[in-house]
């Protein structure tokens, strides 16, 4: 079964036919929102609206663990994140898409491992390729079959939020080698590794980052919100093709 965690502008997915929503209780207290079980199609799905039912709760006070831990007990083979992202470069544009291959975390504060003292034995686990290849892969078949454009490889900024960033740090960003920057990106990928569940992104580009083209004036949240409602339809024709061809 396929897991799929949604960001902003992805709170449900349209074509989910619902079968039953579960809350579960995890040693890590309460996931965002109660699991969505259901079919597209014939495959069945599980749906997690990473912020919440109603958008309520902000990046860094997501329950990252709770969520992954919920998800992995529901039996999924493998985690799709999708997550809204500024784009650094000037190529990708607002409404673009982009399966990104690495990652580099400027969070801090977030609980992020399941491995703590004094319950479990320090872990430590391999994150060269912090998404999973095979997933990845699979993500761009989709894509391509259902005619979507999506890029293909970039570096994924996470930043701790919930502000943008200001024009100096996206221009650090980029000298460190980020091509898009988010807020949800970890640690939910390093949790989802703990786990050994496969785990690969879908972002989604809501706006240029901060200082860059039409941001050099400052980033419009309305903009943002019109660009992720007219994006989603993408996200979701990969989704369902991802599935259809799940045999
Ligand atoms: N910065 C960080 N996170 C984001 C952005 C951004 O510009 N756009 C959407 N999520």
């Amino acid at each position: 079964m396929l897991a799929i965690i949604g960001g902003s502008g992805l709170a449900s997915l349209g074509t989910l036919e619902v079968s039953h929503r579960q809350l579960l209780q995890t040693p890590w207290g309460e996931p965002s929102a109660a699991l969505t079980f259901g079919r597209i199609g014939k495959r069945p799905l599980v749906f997690l609206a990473r912020h919440g039912d109603q958008h309520s709760i902000p990046p860094h006070q997501v329950n990252y663990r709770a969520n992954i831990w919920a998800l992995s007990h529901s039996a999924p083979l493998a985690i799709v994140a999708v997550a809204a992202v500024g784009s650094i470069r000037p190529d990708l544009k607002p409404g673009d898409l982009l399966i990104p291959d690495q990652i580099i975390d400027y969070t801090w504060g977030r609980p992020s491992t399941f491995h703590e003292w004094p319950d479990s034995a320090v872990t430590h686990i391999d994150f060269t390729e912090p998404y999973d290849r095979a997933l990845r892969q699979r993500l761009l078949a989709a894509a391509k079959a259902s005619g979507t454009t999506v890029g293909d490889g970039g570096v994924y900024a996470a930043t701790q939020g919930p502000r943008l960033e200001t024009a100096a740090e996206i221009n650090r960003f980029e000298r460190d080698g980020a091509d898009v920057v988010g807020m949800t990106g970890m640690p939910e990928a390093a949790l989802a590794r703990e786990l050994a569940l496969p785990y690969a992104a879908i972002n989604v580009v809501a706006n240029y980052a901060a200082g860059r083209a039409a941001s050099r004036q400052g980033i419009s949240i309305e903009a943002i919100h019109e660009v992720l409602a007219a994006s989603m339809q993408q996200v979701q024709a990969i989704i369902e093709r991802m599935l259809s061809s799940d045999d």
